[in-house]
């Protein structure tokens, strides 16, 4: 998605070898007018696989999630990190594992607001090592849900997540491509949804 390419060179910071800084407009400071140019972009790619619920993980990947369910007129559902004294359902429950932070967290879902045979699209802000959407993946197969997408914001295609997810059989969107980071800029990728830009 080009708008998005250009904002990551105009405000995405590289820290490192491997971590791009997003916190002017994903991350941290939230750009409403982008993730809802982001969300219809996951909207217009899944148009016409019948999806009934938008599924992520707090907290970034909330933002854009949420436009892409307003797109789709669908209900979205976030799995929580932490539970809490409301969440006295039954819970559909995996762990997942942060290379980032180096440790593991639980993640839920309550078991009442899936049914079987719903069609999810999952979305997420980073595609990294692939451990959060293998996660959801795990809740979604618990749930009898059909993960009918994976919609991603930011893929740092150098590391090894969207290889596991295609062996996976997903149907993986991502909207910027990371390839590499080169003297502190960022190398694109074409991405998975390149067709759809009118330039
Ligand atoms: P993975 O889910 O693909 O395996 O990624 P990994 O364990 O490496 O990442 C853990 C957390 O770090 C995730 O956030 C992910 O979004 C974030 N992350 C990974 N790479 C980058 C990066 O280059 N830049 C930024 N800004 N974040 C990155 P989280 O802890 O699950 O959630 P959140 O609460 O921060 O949204």
């Amino acid at each position: 998605m080009k708008l998005l390419e250009d904002r990551i060179h105009k405000d995405g910071q590289v820290l490192g070898q491997d971590i791009l800084k997003v916190d002017r407009f994903l991350t941290h400071q939230v750009d409403y007018q982008l993730m809802k140019e982001i969300g219809k972009r996951f909207a217009e790619v899944y148009a016409n696989a019948g999806v009934t619920k938008v599924v992520t993980i707090e907290a970034s990947g909330i933002a854009p999630a949420l436009y892409a369910a307003e797109s789709l007129n669908v209900p979205l559902i976030f799995a929580k990190k932490a539970k809490n004294v409301t969440m006295n359902d039954d819970l559909l429950v995996t762990e997942v594992y942060s290379f980032t932070k180096k440790l593991t967290s639980t993640v839920q879902i309550s078991s009442k607001l899936l049914e079987a045979g719903e069609k999810v699209l999952i979305i997420d802000d980073f595609l990294a090592n692939g451990q959060a959407a293998l996660g959801l993946l795990d809740l979604m197969k618990q749930a009898k849900a059909e993960v009918v997408g994976l919609g991603i914001v930011i893929e740092k295609s150098f590391q090894d997540g969207r290889q596991k997810l295609l062996d996976e059989g997903m149907n993986l969107t991502s909207l910027a491509r990371i390839e590499k980071f080169e003297n502190g800029k960022v190398i694109f990728a074409p991405a998975d949804d390149s067709a759809f830009d009118i330039n």
